[in-house]
């Protein structure tokens, strides 16, 4: 069990550590983060989140790298591999599959608002946002998403890119890939923030928002969307994480390497906002504005400001890195387990998936035009409905069956090996996967159930 991987290997821990926070920094922390954060009431939101990142996800993340690392395969075989080596039921390859039908679902709406972003980069390039009144700003995204073929056209461009990187393998594409985005990714989020601090007059007005805790307009249903935002924008629950610990070294310590992806992941959500609150507040928009936030606020806030078509220009590139680092960690549960499974190439593999998510996708590029009015749960289109259901169901019930799977299941033998490094860290993540994580998850999917 201590071979390589059939599908490759990072070429180090930092590369590791590179592809996950690639993996987790994504449209959940520049595009999601910031709007539901906004709609939550800022503060009381954040600390709940980060609870929830530290308790929950951390723990959960540290279960995924120590199942796949032990069993270096796709997650559907490394939880079989993982259950039978520790005299288990294979069938707890049912989470593996879980999670591929999540990530599907995930790439398929993702792809699309990626698509939106491709976009913007040009749009805000152009100028065309430069000095317009709120109403423009707002027609121009509406006349843009509503514009079937063109949302297509962006939507397939994204998705090819990702299918693309994918297809190279391991080393050649995915770990290319986050070597060169992520570095300039932090960079540019750097000068953002400081452009935002330096010009917009508002940063302590945005520091406020995020870090003043109000608690009185928290509810249980923000409380799940909280941990929701906890376990999407660390890549948890599905398996992404999984896939790629199959390709992590064995020198390096999990609990260690797994908290510096989750405080770099936090960090880019909380930086994300101090760009975009302090833009908001200058031109005295709307924080609540929802999921039009990045799309429709930004954009307008730039256009008032100094400089504003270089720096919204650069953000919007920023956000399609961090995009397509997330996208590829999406859909290699899939490919690699479609490579096991009919031996065949990854460019094979890569397409097929590519396929299949393209057609589901579909329904989220309509979801702006001509399904508009197609609702699936109450007053949510096809696309929020797959982001509704991934994010506040599937991903946590996914990370509850992982948590107890490693804590409860998997053999200590198994366990002792894959953690030498930890020190006493690990009986404190025993403690945290056996109990506090999935009771956790459990009792807020029953206390929102009962609110509403
Ligand atoms: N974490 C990514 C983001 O924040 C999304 C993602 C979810 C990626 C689940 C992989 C798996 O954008």
């Amino acid at each position: 069990m201590t071979s390589d991987s059939i599908h490759g290997m990072w070429s180090s821990r930092l590369m590791f550590i590179l592809a996950a926070s690639g993996s987790a920094v994504g449209l959940g922390n520049i595009w999601r983060f910031p709007y539901v954060a906004g709609e939550n009431g800022g503060g009381a939101f954040v600390i709940i989140y980060l609870i929830c990142i530290f308790l929950i996800g951390i723990p959960i993340m540290v279960s995924e790298i120590v199942i796949g690392r032990f069993a270096r395969k796709s997650p559907i075989n490394a939880m079989a591999t993982a259950a039978s080596k520790s005299n288990a039921s294979r069938k707890w390859q049912l989470v593996g599959w879980m999670g591929v039908v999540a990530g599907f679902m995930i790439l398929s709406f993702y792809a699309v608002i990626a698509g939106w972003v491709l976009s913007y980069v040009f749009q805000l390039g152009s100028g065309v946002f430069v000095g317009i009144s709120g109403e423009s700003a707002e027609q121009i995204f509406k006349g843009f998403v509503g514009n079937v073929w063109e949302v297509l056209a962006w939507f397939t461009i994204f998705l090819a890119i990702t299918v693309v990187i994918s297809a190279r393998g391991v080393s050649a594409g995915l770990e290319v890939a986050v070597k060169y985005l992520m570095p300039i990714l932090f960079f540019l989020l750097v000068v953002l923030v400081i452009y935002a601090a330096v010009t917009s007059g508002h940063f302590l007005e945005g520091v406020n928002f995020l870090f003043s805790f109000n608690f009185e307009k928290l509810t249980w249903n923000s409380v799940l969307e909280a941990m929701g935002q906890a376990f999407f924008t660390l890549s948890l629950g599905m398996g992404a994480i999984m896939a790629y610990g199959a390709y992590m070294p064995k020198d390096a310590s999990v609990i260690g390497t797994a908290t510096m992806i989750a405080l770099m992941d936090t960090g880019v959500a909380l930086m994300s906002g101090l760009v975009i609150f302090p833009l908001v507040f200058a031109n005295s928009l709307e924080s609540s504005a929802g999921p039009g936030l990045m799309f429709i606020t930004l954009p307008l806030a730039f256009g008032q400001m100094v400089g504003g078509q270089i720096f919204g220009c650069v953000f919007f590139v920023l956000v399609a890195f961090a995009a397509v680092t997330s996208a590829i960690s999406l859909i290699e549960p899939a490919i690699a387990w479609l490579i096991e499974k009919l031996k065949t190439s990854r460019r094979v593999a890569a397409l097929i998936v590519g396929v299949c998510v393209w057609l589901l996708g579909l329904g989220s590029v309509f979801s702006t035009n001509i399904w508009s009015d197609l609702f699936i749960f109450d007053e949510m289109t096809f696309l929020d409905s797959m982001d509704y259901v991934t994010n506040n169901i599937i991903l946590p019930l996914g990370g509850i069956f992982i948590a107890i799977f490693a804590g409860w299941v998997l053999s200590s033998m198994i366990l002792d090996s894959e953690m030498t490094l930890d020190g006493w860290f690990y009986p404190v993540w025993k403690f945290l996967a056996r109990f506090i994580a999935p009771a956790a998850v459990a009792i807020v999917f029953f206390m929102a159930l009962l609110q509403v």
